[in-house]
């Protein structure tokens, strides 16, 4: 037993010097001077031992239920390592300090690992190297941590395969399979069953806005281009609703609040959802766009006297969107992979044409991930390093 209550590793960077127990919380002396404020409740919730955290799971078999709703410590104690809270009942909890120093609240939380950006702050995609990144898990980390940021990334020299874009999305996580399949093609073809399979220019857009669940991430890797024109195209979604929730207020307010309807017009299937354009979180934060010129539906869930609003608001966004100060563009070349959060990223494409004679000559393989398995996998090579710290130092 750890005595962390989790599988992770956690190196004691500081002591715990001094433990004062309050009538509401527990205040830990740290050896660099920090004070951290624990509330009892939170102290008995968190209690890693046998008895509350099942061992082999590392679960809670405790119930909050099974304690009064304000437990009050007999006593607490810094011992360097660890604080140590007991119970009137004779329960003890034993806190490790590393782990007591990660999950501490009471001060203000790091800034946001997201940095919005427009063309003046991004001329391209930050890049890496595809094979780097297939084969060491350092090379991996750097592209995670620089996909998570910006939203928007490219490998070069992924191996130009069929198969080659789910092995790098193998490197995230698990890929989600939709009705296009778990790989997909981006090309024109006589009888598409999209507009992206045509040759027609596609407006800035995320991907599957009808679905309740957009995907979070976006593989795109070109494996073959010899078409004229196509370039692509990346704006950062959420600076462009910074900037409307600046420039057009009302119009930010009627965008995350009025839901537009989305649908995709299939033989095969029928996936519609309705969601405001620009989604909020509890903090005000923007977490989501949902936009797709040829994938709306007719508008029928607004409020009657919301409709043309809504529309002013579509118009604004989009409007933006066209503006060249946030959009970056670039030449996707044979062995490129653009990867990007696709609730955040909207992507567009120019028209382009095939050489003379010929067709499907640019040709994407495709597939979806999500948020979640990017930020597992970068908390799991954290954890690595860790592990690896810890091992280094006995
Ligand atoms: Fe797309």
């Amino acid at each position: 037993m750890d005595g962390t209550g989790d599988f992770d590793h956690y190196p004691i960077s500081e002591q715990i010097v001094g433990a004062q127990l309050g009538d509401r919380w527990v205040s830990a002396a740290w050896s660099d001077g920090l004070i951290s404020r624990f509330h009892h409740v939170w102290l008995r919730d968190n209690c890693p031992c046998a008895a509350c955290v099942h061992q082999g799971t590392r679960e809670q078999t405790f119930e909050l239920l099974d304690i009064p709703p304000d437990p009050m410590p007999s006593s607490a104690q810094a011992t360097g390592n660890a604080l140590v809270v007991t119970w009137p009942d004779g329960h003890v909890s034993v806190f490790h300090a590393g782990w007591l120093r990660a999950h501490g609240y009471d001060t203000p939380s790091a800034a946001s690992a997201r940095t919005l950006w427009d063309a003046s702050t991004l001329a391209a995609p930050p890049a890496f190297d595809g094979p780097a990144v297939l084969a060491d898990d350092g090379a991996l980390y750097e592209w995670l941590i620089a996909l998570r940021t910006y939203g928007a990334t490219l490998l070069h020299h992924v191996p130009c395969t069929d198969s080659a874009v789910g092995d790098v999305a193998s490197r995230i996580g698990i890929v989600r399979e939709t009705n296009f399949g778990v790989l997909w093609d981006v090309w024109s073809e006589p009888d598409p069953v999209t507009n992206a399979n045509t040759s027609l220019p596609l407006p800035p857009h995320v991907d599957l806005p009808t679905r309740e669940y957009q995907p979070g991430l976006q593989l795109l890797h070109c494996v073959e281009n010899e078409a004229s024109g196509g370039l692509s195209i990346l704006i950062d979604g959420f600076r462009v609703a910074a900037a409307l929730r600046e420039r057009h207020p009302e119009h930010f307010a009627t965008l995350t609040t009025v839901g537009w309807n989305w649908a995709n017009r299939s033989k095969t299937t029928d996936y519609r959802w309705t969601a405001p354009l620009i989604v909020t979180d509890h903090t005000g934060e923007v977490v989501e766009v949902r936009a797709g010129n040829w994938l709306r539906a007719p508008l029928v869930d607004a409020p009657f006297d919301q409709v043309e609003a809504a529309y002013a608001a579509y118009r604004a966004f989009f409007a933006l969107t066209y503006e060249p100060e946030f959009a970056v563009t670039f030449r996707l070349e044979p062995g490129d992979l653009m990867a990007f959060d696709n609730r955040r990223i909207l992507h567009a494409r120019g028209a382009f044409t095939d050489p003379p004679g010929e067709h499907r000559r640019r040709h994407l393989r495709g597939c979806y991930t999500e948020r979640d398995e990017l930020h597992s996998r970068i908390r799991m090579l954290e954890r690595a390093r860790r592990a690896s710290a810890a091992h280094a130092n006995l």
